[in-house]
Parts: C-alpha cells; structure tokens; sequence
C-alpha cells in the first residue's frame, strides 16, 4: 500500500480506484505548473479546495487557478469514467466554505475506456518556436468543436481566417509586451521559472528552464532578464517589444491554428467550465499527436479587474476582443505539429494534495 492510500479514508471506493482518480488529477495542467488545489475524500467521492495560497491570491490569478481547476476535475472524471465510475460535479457546493471549490459525487457505471483517458499522463506544453503544418482538416476542426460543446456556457472558436487571425496577433503580441514591459507582471514571469536546477532538469513545481525552449545562445541572456534593474532599462527602448514577438507573436504567427476558448457564464463558473473544455481538447490534441501550448496573457490583461494592466492597454485588449467575440475569452491556444520537449514539468506526489 503506497503513502496515498495510507493517507486515503475508507468511503466505499476501493483505494487504487480513488488514487488513480487523484493522480490523474495532479497530471493536469496550471498556470506556471503551481497547483493550488487540495483534496479531501468525503462521502461517495472527492472534494477539491482552494489552498490558502488560493484564498490569498490577487484576482486574475484566482482565474488562473480556477481555469486549471477545471483541467483537475476534467482529469479525475475521465479517469474515474475509465474505471467504472459516473462523476457528478457540483460547482461551489456550499456558499459558506469559499475553499471548498467542487465535489464530486462518483457512482458505479459501466467502465468506459476513452483514448482521452490514455492521454492524460502523456500531454504537455510544447513551447517550440515552429509549430508545423499542415493544416487540420475542416472535419478535425469541427471535432474539436465538439468536445467543447458538450460543456455547457463554453465556446470554442478557430481564429484561422486571415482578417481574424491578424486581430488575434495583434492582441497577442500588445499582452506578451505589456507583460515585460510592467514590474508587477514581469514579477510574475521570473518568479515562476526555477533557474535553480540549471537548463538540463525538470521541477515538480514551477516552470524549469529547459521546458521553456529558450535557444542555448540566448540562455545567459533571458537569464539577466529577470532582474527588473536590466528589464527597465531595456524597456525603455523598446526592448519588450522584441521579447513579446519572440515569446508569443511569432510562435502563434507561424503555427498552422490559432484557438480561443470563450465563456457565456459569470466568470467564476465559466472559468472552471474553460479549463475543463481547455483539457478535453488538449487531451484530443495529444491523441492525434498534435504539440499544443496556451497563451493565457490577451485574455487575462483585458479582465477589467486585473488593476496591474495599465488602462490604455486593458482598453486596446478590450476593443479588440470586442471585434472577435460577445463572450468573454479566457483562453487562446496555438495548435500545430512539432518535435516532443525532452525536458517536460514534474509533479509533487499525489499525496501532498490530500487535506486531512
Ligand atoms: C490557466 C493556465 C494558463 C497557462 N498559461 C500559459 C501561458 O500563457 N504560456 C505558456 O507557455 N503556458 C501556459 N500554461 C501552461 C502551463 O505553464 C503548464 O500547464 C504547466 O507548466 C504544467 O506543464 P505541462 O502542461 O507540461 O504539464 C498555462 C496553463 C494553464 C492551466
């Protein structure tokens, strides 16, 4: 019996079926690879909470976590479905407790083997510059689509015609500057990136330097960059432009498609219901053997309770969306083919995200 199921009360779920579902869970994606969810075992299934650190956060990354919540309860519902168990999940299942953000309720069914489910343990980021044609085939695009349908308040939307695509750029590349070019944003940045296990390992948690495809003669330079003292100085003559073409213009420029993930909800339901669409088609992507990375900056910049974005910019996102889409964005992706990262981001172990 491993730490996990030590860890795990008895609630008439067998424990490898119960530490399955939480692994799967764990195995999904997050804003700078920062879980900030814990799980209790209640009842007939699972409760997912805040952390304190949750609790604490500024609102735009309260939006961050609960998009990746979302991917979390994705995860354990493909898996618990794999395993013979239907989950019903109830968002915010009691106004009293704000930590206690889902609880899923799992009852026995017939097991269901999806391709999604063999899926999970393998997706990652892919942060590789190119991302190849060719194009997907209008049918693949629609069962994209489709995925997200099932997922009530959620679209999804495939900005590849050119007039479309070229507003989508430029509110990309207007974010990923905006981000280097604003102390609290840069913060945000640098502090996820774990330059302390060199260019060669991974990290359980946060963002390791080598899955950020940063090419090795530019290493030593992206590593000053952290500083704020050198960022500054370079920002003033325009040096975060050069960065935000790097980091993001060009990367979604040159990929063969460019997605949004929309949401028709008030954002703290329609946020979770983005990060559970958000990984169904990741999963999809991963299956069909697609590199995938999402940009969540020109979305989350135009949230008008995000007090750090400077207003003429908030205002430009703003507009812009505005000429895509009536829902409110949470989510763009880019979508092609390319080489698998050698170095991916680790997990902690399953049982660190058990509450007692
Ligand atoms: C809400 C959310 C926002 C994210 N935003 C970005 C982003 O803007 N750029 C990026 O490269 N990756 C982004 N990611 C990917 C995470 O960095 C990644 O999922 C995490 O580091 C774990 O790595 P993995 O996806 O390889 O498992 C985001 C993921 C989530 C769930």
């Amino acid at each position: 019996m491993d730490v996990l199921n030590r860890k795990l009360p008895l609630i008439g779920i067998p424990f490898s079926d119960l530490s399955s579902i939480i692994q799967a869970g764990v195995l999904a994606p997050s804003a700078d690879n920062q879980h900030c969810f814990e799980l209790r075992a209640e009842g007939d299934g699972l409760l997912l909470f805040g952390t304190e650190a949750y609790l604490a956060t500024p609102y735009h990354k309260k939006v961050l976590s609960l998009i990746s919540f979302g991917a979390v309860v994705e995860n354990m519902g493909i898996r618990a479905a794999r395993l013979g168990y239907h989950a019903d999940v109830l968002w915010y299942p009691d106004a009293s407790r704000p930590a206690l953000i889902a609880e899923l309720r799992l009852g026995r069914s017939d097991p269901n083997q999806t391709a999604l489910d063999g899926a999970i343990s393998a997706r990652h980021t892919n942060r590789s510059v190119i991302f190849r044609g060719p194009a997907l085939a209008d049918v693949d695009l629609a069962n994209f689509r489709q995925l997200a349908k099932g997922i009530d308040g959620v679209t999804l939307h495939f900005f590849d015609n050119p007039k479309q695509r070229a507003e989508l750029l430029h509110l990309i590349r207007i974010a990923e500057a905006e981000r280097f070019n604003t102390q609290a944003m840069h913060a945000d940045i640098f502090s996820a990136v774990r330059f302390d296990v060199g260019w060669h390992a991974s990290a359980e948690v946060g963002l390791p330097p080598a899955a950020l495809a940063v090419e090795p003669g530019a290493r030593w330079a992206f590593t000053q960059l952290r500083h704020w003292s050198v960022m500054n100085r370079l920002r003033k003559i325009g040096f975060h432009h050069a960065l935000a073409l790097r980091a993001a213009y060009l990367p979604c420029r040159l990929a063969p498609h460019l997605g949004v993930l929309t949401t028709r909800l008030p954002i703290e339901r329609g946020a979770p219901a983005v990060g559970r669409a958000l990984e169904r088609i990741w999963l999809e992507a991963e299956t069909l053997g697609l590199a995938f990375q999402p940009f969540a900056g020109s979305a989350l910049l135009s949230l008008a309770q995000y007090r750090e974005v400077p207003a003429e910019t908030a205002e430009a996102l703003r507009r812009g969306w505005t000429n895509l889409t009536d829902e409110t964005p949470l989510m763009v992706f880019r979508l092609g083919r390319a080489e698998r990262p050698v170095i991916r981001t680790g997990r902690q172990r399953a049982d660190s995200f058990l509450r007692n």
